[in-house]
């Protein structure tokens, strides 16, 4: 849930790749920083106040750094230009301790990882953990150009000592972006499938996969997928209003139909994290004490959505008159 800020210190800020920029983050009290599972991320609070997510890169084995990389977006709303366009090589920043909402499965079995432009970054952490355990692993990675992918030459160096597991699709080479459709179809059953992209890869992705079984597909969304009906129940089923009440504070709102709960809350000067607000990035997550949910994200899973007990508040609503939930 929404936790205590951490001040780092960026160490350095390095060209990966063309429009590609990694930054190294260390504690600025210089003790070690939380422990963290590849696949993880944290938000970044930026002094342009905007608050973003990026994921960590570097080797879960490391407590001494948090490592990001952030692409250029040409549609940048001031997140990834600010990054770009500021020299940020000393400056301290906030972020929050990092979440896994794509996390490994270490069970052996074989994974197929399948990534688009940035969307190599929790794929990487991946990679140099799975190195680390001997899991079996295979990557299919589309990029603009040879330039423009990062990692490319330690990708091409872990390829070296077992050729055929590293699989680059350039597209300006290719002529032709990566086929994700192709490879889903011939991945074996028993591989684990991770996917991680543009939003046109990862609903081709959620299509093919569709009758693989759930607990081996994992999908990670930097934005809300243009094709999903998660969370889809007919509105005529919800409540016009639903009240929420934040538990300890005596506390309780009231939420129309076509309002977030996040934004109530904001109208009304109570405080929430979040960053995406688009339900892609679990930092709104918030405990669930009574009520049922009317699930609306892309960052919870399926059993977790069952069980009720956490919500997203950018845009879930609620399937009751009322919702407890609990804020830090
Ligand atoms: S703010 Fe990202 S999931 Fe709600």
């Amino acid at each position: 849930m929404n936790s205590a800020l951490i001040d780092v210190v960026v160490k350095s800020v390095t060209e990966l790749a063309q429009g590609i920029r990694a930054f190294e983050l260390h504690a600025a009290d210089g003790d070690d920083l939380p422990a963290f599972t590849a696949g993880s991320h944290i938000d970044v609070h930026l002094p342009n106040g905007l608050v973003r997510n990026y994921s960590l890169v570097n080797s879960q084995a490391e407590r001494h750094r948090y490592v990001i990389a952030v692409s250029l977006d040409a549609h940048s709303t001031g997140g990834s230009k600010y990054l770009h366009e500021n020299d940020l090589e000393g400056a301290t920043l906030k972020i929050s301790a990092p979440r896994n909402n794509f996390a490994l499965v270490e069970d052996g079995a074989p994974k197929i990882l399948i990534a688009g432009g940035i969307g190599i970054t929790p794929l990487y952490a991946m990679i140099q953990r799975l190195e680390e355990i001997g899991d079996l692993w295979m990557l299919f990675y589309g990029a603009r150009s040879r330039e423009a992918a990062a990692f490319r030459e330690e990708l091409e160096a872990l390829n070296e000592k077992q050729p055929g597991r590293v699989n680059f699709n350039f597209d300006d080479e290719a002529g032709q972006m990566l086929d994700v459709t192709s490879i889903a179809v011939r991945a074996p059953l028993e591989a684990h499938l991770y996917c991680c992209g543009p939003a046109p890869m990862l609903d081709a992705f959620n299509m093919i996969t569709a009758n693989r079984m759930p607990d081996m597909v994992h999908i990670e969304y930097f934005t809300a997928p243009t094709t999903d009906n998660a969370g889809e129940i007919d509105d005529a089923d919800l409540p016009e209003t639903f009240t929420v009440e934040i538990a300890g504070t005596g506390k309780s709102f009231e939420v129309k139909k076509g309002q977030s709960i996040l934004g109530v809350l904001m109208q009304n000067g109570v405080y929430a994290a979040s960053s995406c607000q688009e339900g892609c990035c679990g930092t709104c997550v918030v405990q669930v004490l009574e009520g049922i949910p009317d699930h609306k994200d892309f960052v919870l899973s399926d059993r977790e959505h069952a069980a009720n007990q956490m919500m997203t508040i950018c845009v879930s609503g609620s399937k009751t008159d009322k919702l407890v939930i609990e804020l830090d």
